[in-house]
């Protein structure tokens, strides 16, 4: 049995750290487990240019922990309005790595996104040129598509055409929730890959809404039956090298999320690691973790692997029951619950 693991200091390709006040909380948090991660560009007014993305850059440093190394990679936001020289200024500012395409509506602050897909063909052409990477919130918003099936019909309608028309734009298909996701990237070329969020792998739509509704655990794209979280657990623990660690941690108060319209996100980087470690080792695929969480996200964003190592070791901890943000407290991520696996601290 193992007892202990030490791995590569794994990457988190996708969080949401906020801003302001919530940066004393998300900076700290990332720091402690990951080399890098990449910020997701949906504050209030979203992270445009390059411009937006320095300054987001710079406030985010001030929060860094004094002897931590870790860097924030930085992803402009697409509109409607992106233009060729958003993309070309991006990537000659060697700090912008991609660029996130949410559609109008689809979650949180996305209210700037993107209202006709089809449209954006000029600017993902520029992407493919400039080799930065595009990140896909894969659904599609029309009211008469059922939001189980969005993701789904996302792939059909949006991203075989995609693929199709750009064959060397590197893609990320984020916080994928289905099988037809899993199996689609799977069978697919090396341009195409996709994160997986802790929250995917640990719960199904039976644990938000069986026996009462579980608001903590809404997210977007929504959690789907179990079927499809075993599917992610497969994918993610199998070894393939288009599988890698997003945590898509994504905090909001507690009253914004308790209540009648509550927004989507969980807060998952109080164990961010440990979250991974525990669908791994139940799936037998500690051997794999490493690659999951420290190796294919790094090789897809053609980075080099962090050159420190960090330490898991079985260690039974208990997952606290709220956590103070922003002069309030946000309910974690299995928030009460034991876990096996624990971060070895320097
Ligand atoms: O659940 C989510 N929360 N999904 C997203 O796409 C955005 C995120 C957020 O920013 O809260
Ligand atoms: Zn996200």
């Amino acid at each position: 049995m193992v007892n202990q693991l030490t791995l590569i200091r794994p990457d988190d390709w996708h969080v949401h750290l906020r801003d302001g006040d919530a940066l004393d909380t998300t900076v700290p948090a990332a720091a402690k487990y990951f080399g890098r991660s990449i910020i997701m560009p949906n504050l209030k007014l979203p992270v445009r240019n390059v411009n937006d993305a320095l300054f987001y850059r710079q406030r985010i440093l001030r929060h860094r922990p004094k002897d931590s190394q870790w860097l924030p990679l930085m992803v402009l936001y697409l509109t409607d309005d992106t233009s060729k020289k958003d993309i070309s200024e991006a990537k000659k500012s060697g700090f912008v790595q991609a660029v996130k395409y949410y559609p109008a509506g689809a979650t949180t602050n996305s209210a700037s996104g993107v209202t006709q897909l089809e449209r954006l063909d000029p600017i993902f052409n520029e992407i493919q040129e400039s080799n930065l990477i595009l990140q896909l919130h894969g659904e599609v918003t029309d009211q008469n598509i059922d939001i189980f099936d969005r993701e789904a019909v996302f792939i059909d309608r949006h991203l075989r055409r995609i693929k199709e028309k750009f064959p060397e734009l590197k893609i990320v298909l984020e916080h994928i929730t289905t099988s037809q996701a899993a199996q689609y990237v799977e069978e697919n070329d090396q341009y195409l890959a996709a994160t997986i969020t802790p929250q995917h792998l640990l719960y199904n739509r039976n644990d938000m809404l069986a026996g009462g509704i579980r608001p903590h655990l809404y997210c977007l794209p929504i959690l789907k039956r179990d079927i499809h979280q075993k599917e992610l657990i497969r994918a993610a623990t199998s070894g393939s090298k288009k599988f890698f660690l997003g945590t898509d941690s994504a905090p909001h108060v507690s009253e914004t999320k308790e209540s009648a319209c509550g927004c989507a996100g969980c807060f998952s980087h109080h164990a961010a690691l440990e979250f991974y470690a525990e669908v791994f080792d139940q799936a037998d695929a500690m051997h794999h973790l490493e690659a999951f969480a420290s190796i294919n996200g790094a090789q897809f964003y053609q980075l080099p692997l962090n050159k420190s190592k960090i330490t898991l070791v079985k260690e039974p901890w208990t997952i606290p029951e709220e956590i103070p943000f922003c002069g309030s407290q946000l309910i974690p991520l299995a928030a009460g619950m034991a876990l096996n696996w624990k971060l070895r601290l320097p």
